[in-house]
């Protein structure tokens, strides 16, 4: 069954480059980034890892973990991570799981048969510190991912979770923000004491509230 936004994200147990996991307690406290892709050895793939590796720091500010997932053996990866280093010029610095046995996928719904009856396509889940799937995004296999922009949806999501705001198209940290409209224009008086810009009813505009300094 296709996973949902808001649904809890299912545990699975799994071999990977870096031994056996139990997804939650490799998770820990921490949010999460599991992501899959088509095929190891394949150049697509290859840039996406490579990618993943250097941002590995901005996910890990953030206090997100990533891990990687496609049906091939542990062995492949351990090749393929060579590969990566060599042409990314960055060391793989996360988990991969290898889901021979489809387990994983199946249970997140990554293989899309009229797309490709045998591959992964290119999935992506944003799971919170409770578990809850907060984002999905699904590729597919000819078209790499942007991980600048799933690090944009994470600075979102954060955000968005912790003020009673929303965040306008091609948002990026320190932009202007949206004050959801499920919030009275009273009680947003004692949220944004500085006020708020408002183009309509609907859309007020206030500074990001994450970036402000209380005097
Ligand atoms: C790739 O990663 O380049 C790729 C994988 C599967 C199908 C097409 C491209």
């Amino acid at each position: 069954m296709a996973i949902r936004l808001g649904d809890v994200a299912p545990n699975f147990k799994a071999t990977t480059t870096e031994g056996e996991i139990d997804f939650y307690q490799w998770m820990g406290d921490k949010w999460a980034v599991l992501f899959s892709h088509p095929k190891d050895f394949t150049p697509v793939c290859t840039t996406e890892l490579g990618a993943v590796a250097k941002l590995k720091p901005e996910f890990e500010k953030r206090g997100v973990k990533v891990i990687g997932l496609s049906v091939d053996a542990v062995k492949d990866h351990a090749g393929w991570s060579k590969d990566i280093e060599e042409t990314q010029g960055a060391r793989l610095n996360f988990p991969l799981i290898a889901d021979a046995d489809r387990k994983v996928s199946d249970l997140y719904d990554m293989i899309h048969p009229n797309a490709n009856d045998t591959f992964t396509v290119r999935s992506v889940f944003v799971i919170d510190n409770n578990k809850k799937v907060r984002l999905t995004i699904t590729y597919p296999a000819s078209t790499g991912r942007n991980f600048d922009e799933i690090l944009r949806t994470i600075d979102s999501l954060k955000l968005t979770s912790n003020h009673q705001v929303a965040t306008p198209v091609n948002w990026k940290q320190g932009d202007d923000v949206i004050i959801v409209p499920a919030l009275s224009n009273e009680d947003a008086k004692k949220k944004f004491p500085n006020g708020w810009k408002e183009l309509k009813p609907y859309l007020r505009i206030v500074p990001d509230p994450s970036k402000q300094t209380t005097t």
